[in-house]
């Protein structure tokens, strides 16, 4: 994680000012629909230049400056707060966290107590104002003492009911935000109305949360963070909730039937000491991507209202709270060009070419645009502003243009007739298109797939050999491998005796493969590796995999409904291919296995028996020669399903050094991780 980020360096009280003025400018933009030039990350730098400015010249502190105030002093409502809505400190990493804790604990001459951990959602703040038990009014934070009134948003945020469990009057603040669903909904929408999306969930949900006259409407979702009671209250209820450690305080607030993050994969925590404060911004920060809404950090809060109290405020936060900024998962830079790749097996796929930016840990060039029905629902031009998202290991993707941003120079992304491969036609019936040639368009690169260690594993073909062969003719699909005689391949250049004879080995043991791995060198588009040996192993023969229809094939664990069609299809499509394998004698058998019964389930009792199991980091002990391929083998002859993610469904996590982000979320999710030499003892009858 990033310990201090880069800040914009000003040189002169010329640059100050001009600083000043686009970050004013910015904030207005941003607290006020969204529609910001800059992003998070390159306003945080601005705004961290400017104070580093301020800092060295403190004469030059303009009075418009944005340090120091909430919201960056850019909004102004007409609803005064009862209690002023504040803003967060951040840092940037473990460091300043233990320097910030440091500091505080100085402050109160004693240790925190206890720390409250939840993620920093990221929306926008409201506060819901509740009179005996009824939503009345809804107010926007603003610059935290007044906010602008948005009540006519009432009934369009779910977690936010009208009506709480008791007839209490209190304050309820927290985030309102889009979940990625709305957010794909509400782009639907404006897309069917006005042609143009939204940039990104929080702009979409600011958008909205202020918009009175649209003609269509858009659902929102509120996650309560904290209650404020009226200050002149002082029954019970009220001086209890002023009272009640935050935690449990969360729990009031969930049992009133307002939305918390509790039921989420990132619910709050108490933790007793700064280590596990400092864990769970590890745990929170590794399942962020997977989360279905946006979060931008974690907030860490001092739980005992007495520590609260003893801390205090300062103008523009609480001195007992702190958010712990995640890096930038998001950004804005330019779609330069658009690249269309034709896939293994004919599916054209189009990749933005960007101007680089850095993102979450990596400079980003290329994103996926997913397919042309994608590009025309975005309405995405070249040279626009475009906002790229990329968190973890997810592939980076285009979200949408910024349309504000626009220029007038745009131009419109050319979309390919032919097949940028070949030339041939493109078959364009379904979403992904295709060249209609389909595998044949790109041969080569299925049998360099079909060939390659964790399919077929034929030594000694290398990408150059392949094209050779092609391009003399003697081949056209990998199956043609297995009929090539010694004089073909002693006639092509710079092929020797020794290799030739090596080379038809190397073929001749590949017909002895499983199964499994002949169903992957196929490349059935939807299955890969592990899916591949699920339905060898399902299946156990290639003839049961052929005669099985749609439903046979879904009970096949990970195939649902959409994926099973495509893999009859696509089976129909590579009938004469697999029948030459038949034909060239390539073992069609899976070893171990047994086909179905009819209407029966295989009963096996085997070690990993209905269990997913995930494997990180460097193997060690038996498993250290393996590769993650033959692992993942293992796994599946023991009885288990190989998984690449872990989730709410894994049951075991084999962890070996260096496991990283895999071994957090899985500690988060209380999920058993075991070390390669403990799962090599488990599993030994099967290596
Ligand atoms: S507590 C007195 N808790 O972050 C300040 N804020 O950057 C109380 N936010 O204005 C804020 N998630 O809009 C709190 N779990 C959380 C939050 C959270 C998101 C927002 C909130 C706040 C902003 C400050």
């Amino acid at each position: 994680m990033t310990e201090t980020l880069p800040f914009t360096v000003l040189a002169d009280d010329t640059a100050y000012a001009e600083a000043v003025q686009l970050a004013v400018d910015s904030a207005a933009a941003y607290y006020a629909d969204g529609t910001s030039a800059l992003d998070d990350d390159a306003y945080d730098r601005l705004v961290r230049g400017i104070q580093a400015y301020e800092e060295a010249h403190p004469e030059a502190v303009l009075p418009s400056s944005p340090t120091g105030k909430v919201a960056g002093g850019a909004v102004v409502g007409d609803v005064p707060h009862t209690v002023p809505m504040l803003s967060l400190d951040n840092v940037f990493g473990a460091e300043q966290l233990a320097d910030w804790a440091a500091g505080l604990e100085r402050r109160l001459g004693r240790p925190v107590t206890a720390w409250s951990v939840e993620p920093k959602l990221d929306g926008l703040a409201i506060s819901a104002r509740y009179r005996h038990g009824r939503l009345a009014q809804l107010v926007t934070r603003g610059d935290g003492s007044a906010g602008e009134d948005v009540s006519h948003a009432i009934g369009t945020i779910v977690g936010l009911p009208d009506r709480l469990a008791d007839p209490v009057t209190v304050e309820l603040r927290g985030e309102v935000m889009m979940t990625t669903a709305q957010f794909e909904a509400a782009c639907a929408k404006r897309q069917a109305h006005d042609g143009t999306t939204f940039a990104n969930p929080r702009s979409a949900a600011a958008g909205t949360l202020r918009a009175q006259d649209r003609p269509y409407v858009c659902e929102l979702t509120f996650f309560g963070y904290g209650v404020v009671p009226p200050p002149d209250d002082h029954s019970e209820l009220a001086v209890r909730l002023r009272e009640l450690p935050h935690s449990q305080i969360m729990d009031w607030v969930a049992a009133q039937g307002v939305q918390t993050t509790a039921a989420t994969p990132v619910a709050g925590i108490v933790a007793d000491a700064l280590e596990r404060v400092q864990e769970r911004v590890g745990e929170i920060a590794a399942v962020r991507a997977e989360l279905p809404f946006g979060i931008d950090g974690i907030v860490i809060k001092c739980d005992l209202a007495a520590d609260q109290a003893e801390a205090g405020f300062s103008s523009r936060a609480p001195r007992w709270a702190i958010a712990y900024k995640l890096p930038a998962t998001e950004k804005i830079t330019k779609l330069l060009g658009v690249e269309w790749n034709v896939g293994r097996t004919g599916v054209i796929a189009p990749r933005a070419v960007l101007e680089p930016v850095e993102l979450d840990g990596s400079i980003v060039t290329y994103a996926t645009l997913h397919n042309v029905a994608d590009i025309t629902r975005r309405g995405l031009m070249l040279g626009d502003s475009v906002t790229v998202y990329k968190a973890g290991d997810v592939i980076p993707r285009v979200e949408a243009p910024v349309v504000h941003l626009r220029t007038g120079d745009e131009r419109p992304i050319e979309i390919p007739q032919v097949c940028p491969s070949c030339g041939d036609a493109i078959d364009s019936s379904q979403e992904r298109w295709r060249c209609v040639r389909g595998r044949e368009c790109r041969a080569i690169a299925s049998i360099i797939y079909a060939v390659g260690r964790d399919q077929l594993d034929i030594e000694g073909l290398a990408e150059n050999r392949v094209k050779q062969m092609l391009d003399a003719g003697l081949i056209a699909d990998f199956a043609d491998l297995f009929f090539l005689t010694r004089e073909q391949l002693l006639g092509l250049e710079r092929m020797g005796e020794t290799s030739t004879d090596n080379l038809l080995a190397a073929i001749e043991q590949a017909k002895t493969r499983p199964l499994s791995r002949v169903f992957a060198a196929l490349g059935v588009r939807g299955t890969g590796r592990s899916m591949s040996r699920r339905i060898a192993r399902h299946f156990a023969t290639m003839d049961a995999i052929r005669t099985a229809d749609a439903e046979a094939i879904q009970q096949v664990d990970g195939i649902g409904s959409e994926k099973a069609p495509v893999v009859v299809a696509e089976l129909i499509e590579l009938a004469p291919l697999i029948d030459k394998l038949v034909q060239a004698g390539v073992n069609m058998t899976e070893p171990g296995a047994t086909p179905p019964a009819e209407g029966e389930e295989p009963k096996v009792e085997l070690p990993l028996a209905a269990m997913s199991v995930v494997v990180t980091g460097t193997m060690t002990g038996p498993l250290a020669t393996l590769s993650r391929n033959e692992v993942n083998e293992l796994i599946e002859r023991a009885g288990g399903k190989a998984s690449s993610s872990v989730s709410a469904k894994t049951s075991l996590l084999v962890a070996g050094e260096k496991a990283g982000s895999k071994r957090a979320k899985a500690e988060s999710l209380g999920i058993r991780i075991v070390t390669p030499e403990e799962f090599a003892g488990q599993v030994h009858a099967f290596l």
